[in-house]
């Protein structure tokens, strides 16, 4: 990641190449002056980027990496049409380092808080089981060997983990199907493989009444909010399915009161905020945290944190949160449990004392360290106070 400041001094160092550089190499002028003029225009828009929040200037960073690409894929262009070696190689070059300043200065995502390695942890307690399909997590609840209909899933992974949700089943608890597929939510990473696993296993699925309709086929999620920063994951999520999927001939709202029928010991919670219908799930008894999105163990707006779950503690992942307020409030509730151990959507299972300071203090600062700088889901009053 390439931070403003220095991003806007390879600016300079860019103008001043492209304005001086073509010109001592004795270039002839078809190449000398569209260069000047690139090099005038890297100046100008240069001079008129807010770097940072609050800054004067005419356009903000986003416009500027869009100006950035724009520019090193023409310079691209033309140094591959060129035929000199060195106005190829300087063209060329120039146009990749102009692209990958756009794609790597980024504004960085909501700040959260540093785990010690001390907090992750690979015992998901007596009765739960956590399974990792690429960038999420499924969980199983119930002992290892329960019988037929005496085990949940929880959510399905994203698309094609299919199989490796029904292997690591069967290995714990072998030809029995689940009593049902508990669902935090019904965003595409959590639905993958949904409605196979449900077919397969004749199963009943469980979600709260206020996402039925991402999951009967009548209602998308809103646009997801890539100006949050943090990574290539924010920067993709626009290109993420937004729903609906339609399970509707198995899906059942969760009860009013909060129990899970056929799951002594364990409640849901609604947590919404990342969805409305958010929730989840909570066993007193063990102190264990089903937590869904509504905290993550890893920095899911970077690809890289998604891709090796690098523990880090924060609220939902941030590009598609659509109600900070209340993902705040939700948080805060989750933490006010004082769970032992959690295992979240995204990023390692973490437990012990290291875990609950560092929820602690999330719940605590939220407001400056769970909101992103920037999101067309926030109050800007709220982004305000983060500072
Ligand atoms: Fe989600």
């Amino acid at each position: 990641m390439i931070p403003p400041r220095l991003h806007a001094r390879l600016d300079a160092a860019s103008a001043l190449a492209l304005l001086a550089l073509p010109r001592a190499l004795g270039w002839p002028g078809r190449l000398t002056r569209p260069l000047a003029l690139a090099g005038l225009g890297v100046a100008a828009y240069s001079l008129a980027t807010r770097y940072r929040p609050g800054q004067g200037g005419g356009i903000d960073l986003d416009q500027h990496r869009m100006l950035d690409a724009v520019q090193g894929a023409a310079c691209l262009a033309a140094g591959l049409r060129e035929s000199a070696p060195g106005p190829r190689a300087f063209l060329t070059g120039y146009g990749a380092f102009s692209l990958a300043a756009a794609v790597l200065t980024q504004p960085p995502g909501p700040p959260g808080v540093p785990l010690p390695p001390a907090a992750v942890t690979q015992d998901c307690g007596p009765d739960v089981a956590r399974l990792r399909c690429g960038i999420v997590n499924v969980a199983f609840i119930g002992p290892a060997g329960a019988g037929a209909r005496g085990w949940f899933l929880v959510d399905a992974g994203i698309a094609g983990f299919g199989p490796a949700i029904r292997a690591a089943a069967r290995s714990r608890f072998g030809d029995a199907r689940p009593a049902a597929i508990l669902l935090t939510h019904g965003h595409f990473d959590h639905v993958g493989a949904l409605a196979d696993l449900a077919r397969d296993w004749d199963a009943p699925i469980l979600a709260h009444r206020a996402e039925r309709g991402f999951l009967d086929g009548t209602r998308s999620y809103p646009p997801p909010a890539p100006e949050v920063g943090g990574g290539s994951m924010a920067e993709l999520s626009p290109l993420f399915p937004r729903g609906p999927i339609d399970v509707s001939d198995r899906l059942s709202d969760l009860p009013g009161d909060g129990t899970i029928p056929g799951l002594d010991g364990w409640q849901w919670i609604h947590t919404p905020g990342h969805a409305p219908g958010h929730v989840s799930f909570w066993n007193a008894a063990t102190g264990t945290l089903i937590a869904g999105d509504a905290i993550s163990a890893t920095r899911q707006e970077s690809l890289c944190s998604a891709a090796l779950q690098i523990p880090h503690l924060q609220g939902p992942p941030a590009y598609f949160t659509t109600d900070w307020d209340t993902a705040g409030q939700s948080l805060r509730r989750l933490a006010a449990l004082r769970p032992d151990r959690m295992i979240p959507g995204h990023g390692p299972a973490l437990a012990g004392p290291d875990f609950r300071a560092a929820l602690d203090r999330l719940a605590r600062d939220f407001a400056a360290r769970g909101l992103p700088r920037r999101s067309r889901y926030a109050r800007r009053d709220a982004l305000a106070d983060r500072s």
